[in-house]
């Protein structure tokens, strides 16, 4: 099926909204019937059809105003249905759904035994045939019958106003969502479920009802999503003012998923890898995703649900607003600092990626294809640093009143970003005229700085430039706006200015000026990384930064320094074939590690200081990159710290194993990823791999399990093989679990990794259906294994072409999604250039491919 390209500027109000749908939904063993029956009011007096989106059901019947139609009185396309039609129906459809056998994971489907839907962005259209557009809302009541055995839970949106038992062992449930709200949003879960239940009492005392919905031998690991919701709500309440207002919120744990959630209305279905967690099968990143993403979609409540998208090329409207909410949720509850540097890094290695090469697209798209494929880092992470900038720029009260206005004036409402954005100009008074271009302009804006200080007058003179990057089909850019936090780093470490002074650059060429700088001291720009820019200071020096990487009393710039120093190492043993540490440099690890033991120290971020950038982050900005080269001089980095440092390293691991009992709380966590990083350091040595192995069986939790596995993964050595078959042995029940078994195994920086990820593939309990054991395997060999995917022999990309087209026949969301992976071929070398090209010339000829995986193919090619 090929489907065309919208386009934003083409936007027409629909000829005909639904008012309320009543859908009935009746399951049985090897088919779903659907029935609904949808009352539409004509909003347009020129219309004389009505088209209802629909595909991948089996039309059984058509009725309008009780009617049933013949064949010939209406006309049944690819994907809809055309009516004609010049007053306001009643509409009813008749289809049947095949749950079992729809692998793609959109619609109704099965996971597990369970059924569950996922609308977002355009399934509802699977399931029956309906206006799918998300400016179309109403009053939806939904009725479930099933067999009472085998489906003994059956939930829908909003409150169950009925239920009952029927003939033949089988029972039925009523839904209704007292608010309107697009189709997207509609969810239906039924199966053999088990719940933990709680409640929370609103500001305005409304008792909410909440349970948390798993199969029998997984209800033991839902504790944590539920004390996340609580704080989730209260934090709401608390920071945006935003209450709850239905009686009950449910969530469903399903094993099957393309993503991590969904926020439909009072029933979110989550991504079992996004809710399930116990110390001693989830990591402290597990932990921490899992509150982060039931935030998110609790958020969304209010984010999205009860203001939403008036059509799709508004996503960032919900999506980057509600990052930005669980980032500061996150950030409240752990540390800012450190918040800020994790998203920053992945904002790094996956939206500067994607805005520098072939997919680069604004956070408000133009066109798309397959809505699917732009569920992308630009719309969710650079659209929630757009409303950070809005914030900064206008202060957080003043933001407060803003969003206050947003929620009231559009409650109920399907607006668009400009609807958005000039809720913050109407609560301040600030022109957000110019600030628009980051919802219309791609690519990361490069700015250069240049500083002079002049003695005489004891002034600080900042010369700023900003260059927008050409993206596909966006050539010659006008300036931004682009705040710049500010301030200055004394000798003696104090932070000069009592505030960050905010310059906002918004010419081409600008310059700042700070008066009363005492002499010698360091300028920390961009602190808190107050724009998603890639900055050059052209007069930072060495000392500079290693300065502001020990004493900046912005957590962010410190890590920031830290990382440019490795990268300037790592580049220095790539083409200068340096292969020794400059004193500096060992003064800087020395400090940092002398730092772990200090009373009151930051251990979060001091973790992340003596973390090596990501391989991705090497590569920004970079041209004929060999990634081999890359991932060598890194190990060749940690080779050497080791060296000069192993005593230290070893005691220090020593005192940093002294938690006896797990807590995912944020200082025990802090102490893990100080040893995680100094086991990374140690790991370079195989005689410590008796100690790991020590470490291994001792461990009493999963995070230290993991970054023992992680450690000895690489090579050959018997431990490695013991620690993976007993991992194995212990998990092998938690499916989760061993999708960490086979990641771990698929990222191993070894030369057998092709025959290893051969061998995978062909496991019992490898398969294509479930998309985080795929991620688990071929996501973690594309992505965490640059060394071997790139593969100057071509093997990696053959692993590639082999799987997309099976997998596209099974999963197209999935597949396109991986076939991101390359989404930086461009910068590589001529060689490896050549070779995906003929992969993905390959991968195109196929004339079955979805379009989901065809636009991404196309794009990727086109560059
Ligand atoms: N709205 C969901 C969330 O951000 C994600 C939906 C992704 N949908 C998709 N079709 N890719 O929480
Ligand atoms: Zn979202």
């Amino acid at each position: 099926m090929t489907k065309t390209e919208k386009f934003r500027k083409d936007y027409m109000p629909p000829d005909f909204k639904a008012s309320d749908i009543h859908l009935t939904f009746q399951i049985f063993n090897d088919h779903t019937r659907v029935t609904s029956k949808t009352n539409y009011v004509r909003q347009n007096n020129q219309a004389a059809e009505i088209f209802l989106d629909g595909s991948h059901q089996n039309l059984i019947s058509v009725s309008v105003n009780n009617k049933i139609l013949s064949e010939g009185e209406y006309k049944k396309t690819d994907d809809g249905l055309k009516i004609p039609l010049t007053t306001d129906a009643t509409i009813e459809i008749i289809s049947d759904n095949h749950p079992a056998q729809n692998t793609s994971l959109e619609g109704l489907y099965q996971s597990n035994g369970i059924y569950c839907t996922q609308c977002e962005a355009e399934a509802f259209r699977k399931i029956t045939y309906f206006i799918d557009r998300p400016d179309n809302m109403c009053l939806f009541t939904t009725r479930i019958e099933a067999d009472k055995k085998s489906n003994p839970i059956l939930l829908s949106n909003g409150n169950l106003i009925d239920s009952g038992e029927l003939n033949n062992n089988r029972h039925f449930a009523v839904w209704h969502d007292p608010f309107p709200k697009p189709c997207y949003l509609f969810a239906l879960v039924a199966g053999d479920l088990e719940f933990i239940r709680d409640s929370f009492t609103t500001f305005k005392g409304l008792v909410v009802d909440l349970k948390i919905f798993a199969r029998k031998n997984e209800i033991d690991q839902c504790a944590w999503a539920m004390e996340s919701l609580k704080l989730s709500m209260a934090w709401d309440e608390k920071v945006y003012g935003r209450d709850y207002q239905h009686k009950q919120f449910n969530i469903v744990a399903v094993s099957d998923f393309n993503f991590g959630a969904m926020e439909n209305t009072s029933l979110n279905i989550f991504n079992s890898a996004c809710v399930l967690a116990k110390p001693e099968t989830a990591t402290d990143r597990d932990f921490m995703a899992i509150q982060a993403i039931i935030a998110h979609e609790y958020f969304h409540n209010w984010s999205g649900n009860r203001v939403t998208c008036r059509d799709w090329f508004q996503l960032s409207l919900k999506e980057g607003l509600t990052v930005f909410r669980d980032q500061e949720f996150t950030a409240d509850h752990y540390s800012q600092n450190v918040q800020r540097i994790d998203c920053v890094a992945q904002l790094r290695a996956r939206q500067f990626v994607e805005d520098a090469g072939p997919l680069a697209h604004p956070i408000r798209p133009d066109s798309y294809i397959e809505m699917n494929n732009f569920y992308t880092s630009t719309v969710y992470e650079k659209g929630a640093e757009v409303i950070r900038m809005m914030r900064t720029i206008i202060g957080n009260d003043n933001y407060r009143k803003a969003t206050d206005l947003y929620f009231d004036r559009h409650d109920g409402q399907a607006v668009t970003c400009d609807d958005f954005v000039q809720c913050m100009v109407d609560a301040t008074q600030e022109n957000f005229d110019q600030f628009k271009l980051w919802y219309a302009q791609a690519g990361t804006p490069q700015v250069t700085i240049e500083s002079h200080y002049d003695e005489a007058t004891k002034s600080l003179k900042i010369k700023a430039e900003q260059v927008i990057p050409e993206t596909p089909n966006q050539i010659n850019k006008l300036p931004m706006v682009i705040p710049l936090a500010t301030n200055l780093i004394a000798k003696n470490g104090a932070t000069i200015l009592p505030e960050d002074k905010l310059f906002i650059l918004r010419e081409q060429t600008e310059i700042f000026t700070i008066s009363n700088v005492p002499a010698d001291s360091t300028l920390s720009i961009l602190r808190g990384f107050s724009a998603p820019i890639i900055l050059h200071n052209k007069t930072q020096s060495d000392d500079d930064l290693y300065y502001l990487s020990m004493y900046d009393s912005d957590g962010f710039n410190r890590w920031d320094s830290a990382q440019k120093i490795y990268s300037h190492i790592i580049n220095s043993f790539i083409h200068d074939d340096v292969t020794t540490l400059p004193e500096c440099f060992k003064d800087f690890i020395d400090h940092i590690l002398s730092e772990t033991t200090k009373p009151g120290a930051d251990l979060a971020l001091l973790a992340r200081v003596l973390t090596q950038p990501d391989y991705t982050s090497l590569t920004l900005g970079k041209n004929n990159v060999t990634p081999a080269a890359i991932v060598i001089a890194g190990q060749c980095l940690n080779g050497l710290i080791y060296q000069a440092f192993s005593e230290k390293i070893l005691n220090l691991i020593d005192q940093f194993s002294d938690i006896t009992t797990y807590s995912p709380d944020t200082a025990s966590m802090a102490r893990r990823a100080i040893k995680r990083a100094l086991i990374k350091f140690a790991s370079v040595a195989s005689s410590n791999h008796d100690l790991f192995y020590n470490l291994y069986q001792n461990a009493n939790n999963m995070t230290d399990r993991m970054m023992i596995l992680g450690s000895i993964i690489d090579g050959t050595s018997e431990i490695r093989q013991k620690i993976l078959s007993e991992f194995y042995n212990s998990y092998k029940d938690y499916p989760l679990v061993i999708d960490k078994w086979f990641s771990a195994q698929a990222s191993a920086v070894r030369p057998e990794i092709f025959d290893d990820v051969k061998m995978l593939a062909a496991h019992s309990d490898f398969g294509l259906t479930n998309p985080n054991r795929v991620r688990s395997l071929y996501g973690a060999f594309f992505n965490n294994n640059p060394k071997y995917f790139y593969d100057e022999t071509g093997k990696g990309f053959k692993i590639l072409d082999n799987l997309i087209p099976t997998l596209d026949e099974i999963n197209p969301q999935t597949t396109a999604r991986l076939l991101t992976s390359v989404g930086a071929w461009h910068t590589l070398n001529p060689t490896l250039q050549n070779k995906i090209k003929e992969t993905l010339i390959t991968i195109l000829s196929n004339q079955n491919l979805s379009p989901n995986t065809r636009e991404i193919g196309e794009k990727l090619l086109r560059g």
